[in-house]
């Protein structure tokens, strides 16, 4: 679970007739040190890296948790939002809590049950029913020391069907070393597994026995591997030709200049008669959907706005069944997405994913969906997943437009530019040692801006979130045309701006926001087309994308700015996979 951020870590593995239980703050690998100090040896245990959410990152707030007695040990993913209020009742009752955490509560809750049940599932099923939140839970018991009992609530949790042991994870890629044959638990399932069986319930319905069906993922373990890249980042960079033919694989329809999607066609006339989309996401996934605001517009005519996630309940929009809402999430978990989704429904809309993981959340509460199919991504920035997002948008927005009146013609046109993609991201993948040149000169810099309009807004964006995450350089995305009411005020020779300029219908306005920043001193770093030589004499820097259609531009203009991110964070030394204060996966609001 490494990969998706995480600020302490802990495992307890239960030996005959105790439980040892090692934590520490900060890298598994001192984890892993302290363990060898200690007798670990067992065959049923629980491990969780933490991401602070109540207390400070400490050991004393690693998990796993334990109960006053000692017998009892939880892990814990999620929120209980609840647990102040079962907190003071356990208090009031005598328990003893020694963590800042809200998930002490559940041990301490599931050892004042089996004060009256003796029957471990039964006293995790009992605790699970008072818990309001999110919740991915595992639960040892040194009275039960054969079995383990884990259960999900709106956190997602994967049983992982091994030859001679079974596994349970918040995600596929902790299994996939030990299995590829999973089973998706819903949102209200227990699990309990000893001596190699494994038993399904629902904890809300009395225990009631359930049958899951097996599912065996594509992805091999290896695709979560480095295979010889220093980073997971540099590494999914680098796959994103792949990532780009396979996003489009199968899709593609030249003879008809439109696009298939399997997962759409029951519900094409639905989708053909909607007069207003909503695009949501968080992060890059929301930058992506700038791009598919654009296209959706241009190609299908339809109006279309991009809306956080989180802040899509809030708002008092028309939506209805006329409407659509496109959630896009590379892990499928993030609650705040989530969140929309299931207040899209209260309202009638039809929703739909473009979601990387496959038997995520939100790819299975969407009432229809679209996967990116770009394998795992492990480093907590978002790239190979993040150019498959805005390409899937643009292919989604051709099949909207084909049905709605744009030309055979027009589609094909859109159709032979994006096969010839992964061509051109390869290309541009060949300048990262001019990038990272440009990282060694600029990496003393503590501030940038970065510019874009129209299409490129996203790019704008969308280099700042990279090179911010990544670098711990404050970046600021501006739509270009802002500068001038009042960003510019910051321009000196010190605050370099990397301006996305490639030659669209907007370069020649981006082109006077350079000569304005060069006028006041302001180093630029400007992307623009290949073949287009004339910024070279205002530009600092000039980094070329290969010549193709404006809808498409941001697909390629991504490229540098996550090579830059990359390179300037190798150059300040930050810990390029997992930054500082990071989680890959963010299911909490
Ligand atoms: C940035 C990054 C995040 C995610 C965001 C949404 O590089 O990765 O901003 O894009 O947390 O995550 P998903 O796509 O999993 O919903």
């Amino acid at each position: 679970m490494e990969y998706r951020g995480y600020d302490s870590a802990g495992v307890a593995i239960v030996s005959e007739d105790t439980i040892n239980c090692v934590r520490a703050k900060g890298k598994v690998a001192l984890l892993k040190e302290k363990c060898l100090t200690e007798t670990l040896t067992g065959a049923v245990g629980i491990g969780h890296t933490r991401w602070a959410t109540h207390g400070e990152p400490s050991e004393k707030n690693a998990h796993p948790h334990k109960d006053c007695t000692g017998d009892i040990f939880v892990a814990h993913n999620g929120i209980i939002e609840n647990f102040q209020k079962l907190k003071d009742q356990l208090v009031k009752k005598g328990h003893r809590f020694v963590s800042e955490t809200d998930t002490e509560v559940v041990a301490h809750l599931i050892e004042e049950y089996a004060k009256k049940e003796k029957d471990f599932a039964k006293t995790v099923r009992l605790a699970l029913k008072d818990f309001h939140g999110a919740f991915g839970i595992v639960v040892l018991s040194k009275k039960n020391p054969g079995t383990l009992v884990a259960a999900r609530f709106g956190s997602p949790l994967i049983l992982g069907i091994g030859k001679e042991e079974n596994v349970v994870a918040s995600d596929a890629t902790a299994i996939l070393p030990i299995t590829n044959s999973v089973i998706y638990l819903n949102d209200g399932d227990m699990v309990t597994l000893s001596g190699g069986s494994y038993e399904i319930s629902n904890f809300k319905n009395g225990g009631e026995k359930l049958h899951r069906t097996t599912t065996t993922i594509e992805w091999t373990n290896g695709a979560a591997e480095l295979g010889g890249f220093p980073h997971f980042m540099l590494k999914e960079i680098m796959e994103q030709p792949q990532a780009l033919r396979d996003t489009m694989r199968g899709r593609l329809v030249p003879s008809e200049g439109t696009v298939k999607f399997g997962g759409l066609e029951a519900f094409e006339n639905r989708i053909r008669s909607l007069d207003h989309i909503t695009l949501v996401g968080m992060g890059t996934a929301r930058f992506t959907c700038l791009v598919g605001e654009y296209a959706l517009e241009e190609l299908a005519g339809i109006p279309a706005k991009v809306e956080l996630g989180s802040e899509f309940a809030y708002r008092s929009s028309a939506v209805n069944e006329k409407s659509a809402l496109i959630a896009v999430s590379q892990s499928g978990e993030t609650a705040d997405t989530l969140n929309a989704i299931r207040e899209a429904k209260r309202r009638g809309a039809l929703t739909l994913g473009i979601v990387n993981v496959i038997g995520s959340s939100i790819a299975r509460e969407v009432d229809a969906g679209i996967y990116n199919h770009v394998g795992p991504e492990v480093a907590v920035a978002s790239t190979k997943a993040s150019t498959s997002q805005a390409l899937l948008q643009i292919m989604f927005a051709l099949y909207l437009g084909r049905m709605r009146g744009r030309s055979k013609s027009d589609g094909q046109v859109l159709i032979k530019e994006m096969q010839k993609l992964p061509a051109h991201v390869e290309r541009i993948l060949k300048s990262a040692d001019k990038i990272k040149a440009l990282a060694k000169k600029y990496k003393k810099c503590e501030n940038f801006f970065s510019l874009g309009r129209k299409y490129n807004v996203a790019s704008a964006f969308e280099g700042a979130l990279k090179l911010k995450e990544c670098s711990y350089i404050h970046v600021e995305g501006i739509n270009a045309t802002e500068l001038k009411h009042g960003p510019i005020s910051l321009i000196d020779k010190n605050l370099p701006t990397i301006v996305v300029a490639p030659k669209d219908s907007v370069y020649e306005k981006n082109k006077s926001s350079i000569q304005e920043i060069k006028a006041r001193k302001g180093p630029v770093i400007a992307i623009t087309t290949e073949g287009n030589k004339e910024l070279e004499k205002v530009a600092d820097a000039v980094l070329y994308i290969p010549k193709t259609l404006e809808m498409l531009t941001p697909i390629l203009a991504f490229i540098p700015m996550q090579l830059l991110a990359y390179y300037l964070a190798v150059e300040r030394g930050t810990d390029v996979d997992k930054p500082r204060n990071l989680a890959k996966s963010v299911t909490v609001e």
